[in-house]
């Protein structure tokens, strides 16, 4: 069984100021960091990190050698990720005193998927494989229909959530892992079991993690729902937390832990990468967890 995350791939530029910039303001930032970042390849290296081997697909633009090289570092797989002409993506990333962050996307290369590409990148997969999407890609729909079609498993993190994630048959969707906010926008409820609920009667074939960041997380398949709190921590940058939640939680599911030690294992990993800066670098290795 493999697994493929089709996704983003980010240049994060981190701008470490005393709290997020209003409108109209100006402020200076105390610091700034450059780190190799992008939902997709944040998850890719939570997996990877979590010792399970992973092919990452995407493209990258001239620029994108950084990330091709901290691919190579964490031992994601880099032969299914395409060069392209576009610039690589960015994001502009403001972490304030404490930790909260806010985020600006360049899309960039991430918006360079086609039919021809997905199809030759989904040839080397096939039934009961693995792919886990994010929404930084174009074509995603696209990428959901094709992977149905070879009835991959198709795990979707709805975020960040836009008309896209709508626009796509999310009934083909196996896993969503998402938060509450993506919760309320897919369900148009705002109680966390209320969400559950509503996923339950449109995707009755789908399992719900849904993630409420310092409240816990929920596990919902039809059958049982599970709920497992956070690990406290003193929050430094909350940038990847809920990538490293992803990537472990599939990481657990790939090694047939069951599903309550698969949630420990998340919330674990999700807590230390809160108590450090950048999004791949804050990402924990197996034994840390
Ligand atoms: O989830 C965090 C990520 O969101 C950052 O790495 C940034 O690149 C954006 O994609």
């Amino acid at each position: 069984m493999e697994i493929l995350s089709f996704g983003s791939l980010n240049i994060d530029n981190v701008y470490c100021v005393e709290y997020i910039v209003k409108p109209g303001e100006t402020i200076s930032s105390k610091e700034l960091k450059l780190y190799p970042g992008g939902k997709g390849l944040n998850q890719s290296v939570a997996l990877a990190k979590a010792g399970v081997p992973v092919y990452h697909a995407g493209n990258v633009g001239e620029d994108g050698g950084m990330l091709m090289e901290y691919c190579t570092e964490y031992g994601v797989d880099t032969r299914l990720i395409r060069k392209v002409k576009t610039p690589t993506g960015n994001a502009m990333i403001q972490v304030s005193d404490t930790g909260e962050n806010s985020i600006v996307l360049f899309r960039g290369a991430n918006f360079e998927n086609d039919i021809e590409y997905i199809k030759q990148v989904l040839g080397n997969f096939t039934a009961g494989d693995y792919l886990i999407l994010q929404n930084e890609i174009n074509c995603l729909k696209e990428v959901i229909d094709i992977a149905s079609e070879k009835e991959m498993v198709i795990v979707l993190n709805p975020s960040p959530m836009n008309q896209l994630i709508l626009d796509a048959d999310l009934k083909k969707v196996t896993f969503f892992i998402m938060n509450e906010i993506e919760g309320y926008q897919i369900t148009g409820r705002i109680q966390p079991e209320e969400i559950l609920d509503e996923m339950l009667r449109r995707y009755p074939l789908s399992k719900v993690v849904l993630t409420l960041g310092e409240n816990g997380a929920y596990y919902e398949d039809g059958k049982e729902r599970i709920f497992q709190e956070i690990f406290k921590v003193d929050p430094v940058d909350t940038t990847a937390a809920g990538d490293t939640f992803t990537g472990y939680f599939l990481a657990g599911l790939m090694e047939g832990m069951n599903i309550k030690d698969v949630l420990r294992l998340s919330a674990k990993a999700a807590s230390i990468a809160v108590t450090r800066k950048g999004a791949i670098p804050s990402i924990p290795y197996r034994k840390e967890v």
